[in-house]
């Protein structure tokens, strides 16, 4: 199966008042105008979203959120609720391993889920981060968790919502540390956790529709190895979506395609 290839660029929590913002979006705008046939995503933080409504709306590029809460209102002071998104964004990170484990908000695999019903139900769609860290890669656990964290994600789902969605294999010690996984042991945990599971889940149609995307320190000098492994869909990408760089990333991965020139 033929999978559009998918780049997002995730910011965290930089860029996020309007100046700045808009000072390196105009660097990278002209270059990624020019980008055809994958699909990208910029999730710059909560702040600046609907400014960078606005700024999309004339482009190929579709905006995405860090973070929804899986309520429509209530009493949750600080949250931003999917619904609250709906008329910003397409695109919603869900399960950054920043946010599953640290102390300012410590979400649950029940949590996440919660979130991924959510998005899908305002019909935006989610990019589902999951991935081991380094005391479980070096203890041969990756298959077993990471399969695990598919089937918490999609409790509940149906399948037709299921095969709409975006997962970024992000290995948390390859986070921000400039090592990534190998392009092979990327495509072998892809192929085996996360399709492997859509597949008991669901069925072979919905594991080969899921776009699944890399991340994990990739830059435009690595993405090319990654695009060449069949189970590689595309990167979600921190660090280097802020430099002009990502310009270069992006035609990477046009580059890697069949038809790429
Ligand atoms: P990185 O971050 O590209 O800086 O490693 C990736 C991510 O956290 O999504």
């Amino acid at each position: 199966m033929l999978r559009k290839p998918i780049l997002a660029a995730n910011w965290k929590m930089n860029l996020g008042r309007s100046e700045e913002a808009l000072a390196f979006f105009r660097k990278i705008r002209p270059g990624l105008n020019e980008i055809e046939d994958i699909d990208l995503v910029i999730c710059p933080p909560a702040t600046v979203l609907q400014q960078f409504a606005e700024l999309l709306a004339p482009t190929r590029m579709a905006l995405g959120a860090q973070n929804a809460h899986w309520e429509d209102r209530g009493a949750q002071t600080g949250e931003i609720s999917a619904l609250m998104l709906v008329d910003l964004c397409e695109y919603v990170i869900l399960g950054h391993s920043e946010r599953r484990a640290t102390e300012s908000s410590q979400e649950t695999d029940q949590a996440i889920n919660n979130k991924l019903k959510a998005v899908l139900s305002h019909g935006m769609t989610p990019i589902l981060c999951l991935g081991e860290n380094l005391e479980q890669n070096r203890a041969g656990q990756t298959d077993a968790f990471v399969s695990g964290q598919v089937r918490a994600a999609f409790e509940g789902v149906d399948a037709a919502q299921a095969a709409t969605c975006v997962i970024a294999y992000e290995p948390i010690w390859a986070i921000g540390t400039g090592e990534a996984a190998t392009p092979a042991d990327a495509n072998r945990v892809i192929g085996i956790s996360i399709r492997g599971a859509l597949a008991k889940l669901y069925d072979e149609d919905v594991a080969q529709q899921v776009r699944v995307q890399y991340g994990g320190s990739v830059t435009a000098d690595n993405i090319g190895e990654f695009m060449v492994m069949p189970e590689v869909d595309g990167a979600l990408v921190g660090g280097a979506s802020l430099k002009p760089e990502f310009v270069e990333l992006a035609r990477e991965i046009v580059k890697s395609m069949p038809s790429g020139s």
